[in-house]
């Protein structure tokens, strides 16, 4: 038998490195992410196929190494031994979309299943949070906890919660090709709050106020304030020294082929841009943006969190 999970990665629409200083931020799931796969093997091995690297999971070194620090606790704690788990992801690494989040829920999930392990989504999300320490030394948790809930997520410190949406929405992500640390562009942003406090303070401000708006716009249905919201936040992201001139050459041309509201998605740097669609509607604006940048894609909020299932072996 071969269990399979799949964690989707993410887009934050508004409060990315606000909210790693205890600000609100919405981010939402995609509907790709990475795919886990876990199968029989006594030497507990991770497998990247996108990487093309194989991690041993009780000796880890380089990339995996994060990942494994999960699996470790979750196997450990629980004695469990002789599995090898293959990662594909259709979304790509380093480029603030979540990969790193999604490829521990998805292999925890995976693992889970293949023992008959039932994990609760709490755990799920600490294990999580095992390896995105790693990653970077300060992460907020929303990569994590979208890739686990899915759908559209309001996270604040310890107030998170899956805001329940009536309807859909589609966003545009389009990448810059230009993988970044993390690590490093949180690091910045903490340097800029030290340097200009008083600054700080009122894009903090500015920012929460933004994101409790749109929080209780789209509880009502009317997604109208979020693409003026998202500009402010890419212009104050700007100012935090997070953005770059791929990134704002792609905010540009997505504003000038009709989307209302763009800006840099996670820790910036390099890495992507989100758009959101103007009220005369998403496709005209996405094929104009396409036509240039082949590698745009649409996704649709929400979309699920992680999900689990077996075939045969
Ligand atoms: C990374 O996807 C988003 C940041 O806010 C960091 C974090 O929340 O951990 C930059």
């Amino acid at each position: 038998m071969i269990s399979h999970a799949r964690a989707p990665g993410k887009i934050i629409l508004l409060g990315e490195h606000f909210v790693v200083h205890g600000n609100p931020a919405l981010a939402a799931a995609l509907d790709r992410g990475v795919e886990a796969e876990a199968s029989a093997d006594s030497e507990d091995l991770i497998v990247s196929k996108d990487l093309g690297l194989e991690c041993p999971i009780w000796s880890p070194s380089g990339q995996l190494e994060p990942v494994a620090a999960a699996l470790q606790k979750l196997m450990r704690d629980r004695s469990l031994r002789g599995v090898k788990v293959s990662l594909k992801s259709s979304i790509p690494v380093s480029a603030g979309l979540g990969s790193s989040a999604a490829s521990s829920v998805a292999a925890l999930a995976a693992v889970a299943n293949y023992f008959g392990v039932t994990v609760s989504h709490d755990t799920l999300y600490n294990l999580g949070m095992v390896s995105e320490r790693l990653v970077h030394g300060n992460p907020s948790g929303v990569d994590v906890y979208v890739a686990v809930q899915g759908g559209m997520v309001y996270f604040k410190g310890r107030d998170r919660r899956v805001l329940s949406l009536g309807q859909r929405y589609p966003v545009m992500v389009a990448c810059t090709g230009v993988e970044r640390n993390t690590g490093e562009l949180v690091s910045r942003v903490g340097a800029f709050k030290d340097r200009s406090p008083s600054l700080y303070r009122t894009l903090a401000k500015a920012s929460e106020k933004l994101v409790e708006d749109c929080r209780k716009a789209l509880l009502k249905g009317n997604a109208g304030v979020i693409p003026a919201s998202m500009n402010f936040h890419q212009q104050a992201l700007k100012t935090m020294g997070v953005s770059s001139p791929q990134l704002d050459g792609l905010v540009r041309e997505a504003r000038l082929a009709g989307f209302a509201g763009a800006k840099l998605t996670g820790a910036g740097g390099g890495g992507c841009i989100v758009a959101w669609p103007d009220t005369t509607g998403f496709e005209a604006a996405f094929s104009r943006f396409h036509s240039k940048h082949p590698n745009s894609f649409t996704s649709y909020i929400p979309s699920e969190g992680v999900t689990t299932w077996q075939t045969p072996s």
